[in-house]
């Protein structure tokens, strides 16, 4: 076939992809193409916008490095990381809602006993963490894996400070009898997602800030249940109805109570004030394998 015009080419391209011997790639093709075209049809882009597009993209791409990936930045700022993850997590009632992952979270953290420091050393306002793991029907999941992460004081990951010479805000804890965990740390600041690259250049443009509400990630892995990736955001901070990724839902937000100096829920003695963070995760049970 020749003479393609700007009505007959998507059937054509589609058609070309007919020989595809993996259906659910057949299928994502045709609907790739079938998209694209339609955008472009309703864009209607000149060659300079479109020369743009495309160092957008290359700039994109070639910001990427084992440690920056520019293209989930991208996709998370879209909103298509949330709507990936809405789409494969639609959860039973009583298991915890999900989030995105973010680039900071790190395998091999320091592994602590429950009730152990995570700061490293770094200053803030002292935070007592208390968790619960439960299967989503309520049961409890002693030897649950939990890692945490969180920004600093200021807004960093240790990952992002040149000043630090080992990890701090992270580990990993394992859940007691009981299905319980409990840390000390200090309060996350909200902080700016990496805007240094073409993903800031596209929030500049569009009069978008680059900020997320405050918050603790959480991952937990037990045998037997999907690994559930979250986070817990601070109640009141300002940026809860505008996070730059799309990440905040409801449930997932609680009051981080300030309280008086005294004692910890460990009974240990804190003579200045302090936050607590309580929080009960509900993990997905795995799908069932069907019988033969
Ligand atoms: C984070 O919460 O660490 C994060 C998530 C998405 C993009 C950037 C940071
Ligand atoms: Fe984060």
């Amino acid at each position: 076939m020749r003479d393609f015009d700007e009505h007959n080419i998507t059937a054509a391209v589609i058609d070309r992809f007919a020989n595809t011997p993996d259906p659910r790639l057949k299928r994502i093709m045709a609907s790739l193409v079938t998209h694209l075209h339609d955008f472009i049809r309703d864009v209607e882009p000149s060659f300079s916008e479109w020369e743009s597009a495309i160092a957008f993209l290359t700039r994109t791409g070639q910001m990427c490095d084992d440690k920056r990936q520019e293209f989930i930045l991208l996709s998370d700022t879209l909103g298509a990381s949330m709507l990936v993850d809405a789409i494969n997590h639609r959860l039973p009632a009583g298991a915890t809602e999900t989030t995105v992952l973010g680039p900071f979270f790190v395998q091999n953290a320091p592994i602590f006993q429950n009730g152990a420091d995570i700061t490293g050393g770094l200053a803030g306002e002292p935070l007592f963490v208390e968790a619960r793991i439960t299967a989503a029907d309520g049961a409890p999941l002693p030897g649950a894996v939990v890692d945490v992460w969180q920004s600093d004081d200021d807004g960093f990951y240790d990952v992002q400070r040149t000043d630090l010479s080992a990890a701090a805000l992270r580990g990993q804890f394992r859940a007691d009898s009981a299905g319980k965990i409990w840390f000390r740390t200090i309060q996350p600041a909200p902080y700016p997602i990496p805007y240094d690259g073409p993903v800031g250049d596209m929030l500049r443009a569009t009069e978008r800030h680059p900020w997320r509400p405050a918050h603790v990630h959480f991952m937990i892995a037990a045998p037997g249940y999907e690994t559930l990736v979250t986070h817990v955001f601070s109640a009141g901070d300002e940026y809860l109805d505008s996070d730059a990724v799309f990440g905040v839902k409801n449930s997932l937000i609680r009051d981080f109570t300030r309280q008086p100096p005294g004692k910890l829920p460990d009974g240990s003695d804190i003579a200045t004030p302090w936050r607590h963070l309580t929080y009960d995760f509900g993990l997905k049970p795995l799908a069932q394998q069907q019988a033969a």
